[in-house]
């Protein structure tokens, strides 16, 4: 008798610039598990927020756009890239402009309930497209998307370590202000949830961090690689 394999969901959560969109790029490929960047599903509706003028303050505001942007998702390589309107994102929401909001549209309930439902479809989007599983990061993963999930792993570096790497790629961003923000927020604020694995990689090497966590899942899988 054969025993299907099973399906796993991996959640990384963890600040700016902790590693989680190269690690969890790097579980993908390892294991062939569908990679979702939750960040950028909310730096891409900030960027169309502000493209129609709409204010985070203003919630009745933020709830009517919303309802105008159908979302979808495209396949690219290993990950499922956030579609709105048919359209992808671009090297736009990576800018200071979208640097400087997310976290105060991130903190609108609206917004929250928007991509919730959106982001644990994306489960299903893995299973149908044949992946043997799910790895998605963000913030809130770990504790609202998929408390439930196979592995739920929440980086740490220290604030200094982030800023180096960040200003290493080149990059203006407020990290500082974007912790606070996302920390003190009432709906899914940013912590570390009970139950979920730490790991501080101030002093780790990206292959160091990859190879700690794939020592962990690949056991799950039947030590089988795709
Ligand atoms: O790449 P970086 O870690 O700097 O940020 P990101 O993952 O692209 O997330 C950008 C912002 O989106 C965060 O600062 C949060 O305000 C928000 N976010 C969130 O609230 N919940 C998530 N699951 C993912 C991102
Ligand atoms: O997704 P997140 O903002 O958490 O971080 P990232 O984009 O994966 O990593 C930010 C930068 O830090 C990248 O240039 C990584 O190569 C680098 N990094 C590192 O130097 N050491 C680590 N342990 C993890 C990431």
């Amino acid at each position: 008798m054969t025993t299907a394999a099973p399906f796993l969901i991996v959640a990384i959560d963890g600040g700016a610039a902790s590693g989680k969109s190269s690690t969890s790029r790097a579980l993908s490929e390892q294991f062939h598990l569908l990679h979702v960047d939750t960040g950028s599903h909310y730096r891409f509706v900030t960027h169309q927020l502000l493209e129609r003028g709409v204010s985070p303050e203003d919630e009745a505001a933020v709830a009517a756009a919303l309802a105008a942007l159908p979302l979808g998702q495209r396949i690219v390589g290993r990950s499922s890239v956030i579609e709105i309107a048919g359209q992808i994102p671009g090297d736009e929401i990576r800018g200071p402009r979208v640097n400087e909001n997310v976290s105060r549209f991130a903190a609108v309930p609206a917004v929250r309930r928007f991509l919730l439902a959106y982001q644990r479809s994306q489960a299903q989007v893995a299973r149908t497209g044949g992946f043997r599983g799910l790895v998605m990061e963000g913030r809130d993963i770990g504790s609202v998307i998929f408390p439930e999930a196979d592995f739920r792993f929440f980086l740490h570096a220290d604030p200094v370590e982030r800023a180096r790497r960040r200003a290493a790629e080149g990059q203006t961003d407020s990290i500082a202000e974007r912790d606070r923000l996302d920390a003190a927020r009432k709906t899914a604020p940013f912590v570390c949830p009970a139950g979920a694995t730490p790991i501080d990689s101030t002093h780790m090497t990206l292959p160091q961090v990859v190879d700690h966590l794939a020592a962990l899942i690949a056991p799950r899988l039947g030590g089988s690689q795709p």
